[in-house]
C-alpha cells in the first residue's frame, strides 16, 4: 500500500461559535489526486487552510511526511513542501511571470532549478509566452496556472488546491484538470482540490464529500455513482 503523505486526525476548526469543520480526519497517499467535494459552506476551504497553516484548528493532529506539524508556522510546512494555492492564487503580483518562477525555485535544489523552470513552462506554454508581463495583469485562469508553475518550481510535495474551476471556462477547466493529472503521472506529487465542478470526476483516485463541516464519505471514485455524487454534493455541472 501506498504511504500516507498527509495524515489529519479530529481537526476541528471553529470561526468564533461556529464550528467550521467538525472532528475531521483525513489522508492523502503518495501520487494520489483526491477530490474535496462538497456544496458552498460544507468547510472544503477551511479544511485546506488548516491543513496549510492559515488558520489555526481548535484540536487536531496533522502529520505530513511523518512530522507533527499542527503547530507549525505556514512558512516552516511550505519550505516542507506542502503548498496551497488558495481562490485568489498565491503569487507575487508585482513581478513578472519570469521572476516569480525564480523566485520559488530557491526552495529546490540547485541543479534542478533550470529543468524546474522549463518544466512548468513546458506545462503551461503561456506563461512562456507571458514570461515578462507582470504577474498581476494576467487574468484569473493564468494566474492559477502560475500558481501551480510556482509548486512546480518550489518542487512541492503535496499541492492543495482550492476549487480551481472557479472562473474558468468549460474548456479550460478539462485541460487544466489534465494537466493536474499530468504533473502526478510526471513527478511524486499528491494533489488534494477542493471541486464543486463534476469534471473533478475524470482526474480524482478518491473523493472525499464534506457537508456542514461533516463527513459524508471517503470512497475511491470506482464506488461512487457520478449520479449520486452529482446530485449530493456538487453545483456546478459545467
Ligand atoms: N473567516 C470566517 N469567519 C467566520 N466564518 C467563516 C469564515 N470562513 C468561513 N466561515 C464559515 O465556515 C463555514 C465553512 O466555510 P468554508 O470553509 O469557506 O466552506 P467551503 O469552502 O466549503 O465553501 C461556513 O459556515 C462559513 O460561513
Ligand atoms: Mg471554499
Amino acid at each position: 500500500m501506498s504511504e500516507q503523505v498527509l495524515k489529519v486526525t479530529d481537526l476541528t476548526t471553529c470561526y468564533g461559535s461556529i464550528s467550521a469543520i467538525k472532528s475531521i480526519s483525513f489522508y492523502a497517499l503518495d501520487r494520489e489526486i483526491v477530490g474535496i467535494v462538497g456544496p458552498n459552506g460544507a468547510g472544503k476551504t477551511t479544511l485546506l487552510e488548516s491543513i496549510a497553516g492559515s488558520v489555526q484548528p481548535l484540536e487536531g493532529i496533522i502529520e505530513f511526511l511523518g512530522h507533527r506539524i499542527e503547530h507549525w508556522s505556514v512558512l516552516k510546512r511550505r519550505q516542507l513542501g506542502l503548498m496551497l494555492i488558495p481562490q485568489e492564487a498565491n503569487i507575487f503580483p508585482m513581478m513578472s511571470v519570469k521572476k516569480n518562477l525564480e523566485v520559488s525555485v530557491i526552495l529546490s535544489d540547485r541543479d534542478k532549478r533550470e529543468e524546474l523552470i522549463s518544466y512548468a513552462y513546458e506545462l503551461f506554454p503561456i506563461l512562456y509566452e507571458r514570461r515578462k508581463q507582470i504577474a498581476s495583469t494576467l487574468s484569473g485562469g493564468q494566474q492559477r496556472m502560475l500558481a501551480v508553475g510556482i509548486g512546480i518550481a518550489s518542487n512541492a510535495r503535496v499541492m492543495l488546491i482550492d476549487e480551481p474551476s472557479i472562473g474558468l471556462a468549460p474548456k479550460l477547466v478539462t485541460k487544466f484538470f489534465e494537466t493536474l493529472k499530468k504533473i502526478r503521472d510526471d513527478t511524486k506529487k499528491t494533489i488534494v482540490l477542493s471541486e464543486q465542478n463534476i469534471k473533478v470526476l475524470n482526474i480524482a483516485d478518491r473523493l472525499f464529500g464534506l457537508e456542514a463541516g461533516e463527513i459524508r464519505f471517503d470512497e475511491r471514485k470506482e464506488n461512487l455513482s457520478r449520479d449520486a455524487v452529482k446530485d449530493l454534493y456538487l453545483g456546478s455541472i459545467s
